[in-house]
């Protein structure tokens, strides 16, 4: 097995590490077409909505990938909500994006169908996805779904920016201080009436592996 949670990018010629005749497969040599991610954004895309579509199958609404970046969680999502609505947001995407959107597309003709946006007014019936949306920008996310009634899926990273649940977490004292902000997370999205699961990735692919599924 090779490492996948390396930060080096994927290129044409790592198509032959993924031989297997799966849709994970199929993504990946279409990923290594394209020639812009680093491995460890392939498994962290495809691991999220993995999950998230273990938890949603039955979604048939629209789904965002908010802070999409590159995009692949955008154009996994659309293969696995074949009948969704899909849309990328970030407020500045990446080079990689287009070229990513662009090989998916030619492989699937059906993703032509994700849209890029920078922004989204977000609706009850929306599923959101968010991968690694840096510091309190995966707050933002989980506040703006809060308030709609939207079913989220988010992947936090950044904790170590300044954060307000930092120096006033009751448990604090005991947990190292990323645990007590993602657990203050969990805690709200409960008491905002959500069915909040919690997953980890595993931690071979990325050290921000805690996944927070929060369904309506
Ligand atoms: C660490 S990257 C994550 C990208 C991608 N989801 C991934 O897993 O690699 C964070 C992304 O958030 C985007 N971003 C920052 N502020 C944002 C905002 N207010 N709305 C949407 N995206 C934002 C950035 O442009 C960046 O692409």
């Amino acid at each position: 097995m090779h490492a996948r949670g390396s930060t080096n990018r994927l290129m044409p010629q790592h198509a032959s590490l993924f031989a297997q005749a799966s849709l994970f497969g199929e993504i990946a040599r279409t990923v290594c077409s394209a020639g812009v991610l680093p491995r460890k954004e392939l498994y962290e895309a495809w691991e999220l909505g993995r999950r998230a579509h273990r938890l949603w199958r039955n979604h048939h609404g629209r789904i965002v990938d908010f802070a999409c970046g590159h995009g692949l969680l955008a154009h996994v999502a659309a293969l696995l909500w074949s009948e969704s609505l899909v849309v990328a947001c970030d407020v500045r995407f990446p080079p990689s994006y287009d070229v990513l959107h662009q090989a998916m597309a030619a492989r699937w003709p059906a993703l032509a169908r994700v849209s890029a946006s920078a922004d989204v007014v977000l609706a009850k019936n929306d599923l959101v996805l968010s991968c690694h949306a840096c510091g309190s920008l995966t707050d933002d996310v989980l506040q703006r779904c809060s308030d709609v009634g939207a079913n989220v899926a988010v992947m936090p990273c950044c904790h170590e920016h300044p954060h307000p649940d930092k120096p006033r977490h009751a448990l604090s004292g005991w947990l190292q201080a990323d645990m007590t902000i993602d657990i203050a997370r969990a805690m709200r999205m409960q008491a905002a009436g959500y069915h909040v699961t919690t997953q980890q990735i595993s931690d071979d692919i990325t050290q921000k592996n805690r996944l927070l599924l929060c369904a309506r």
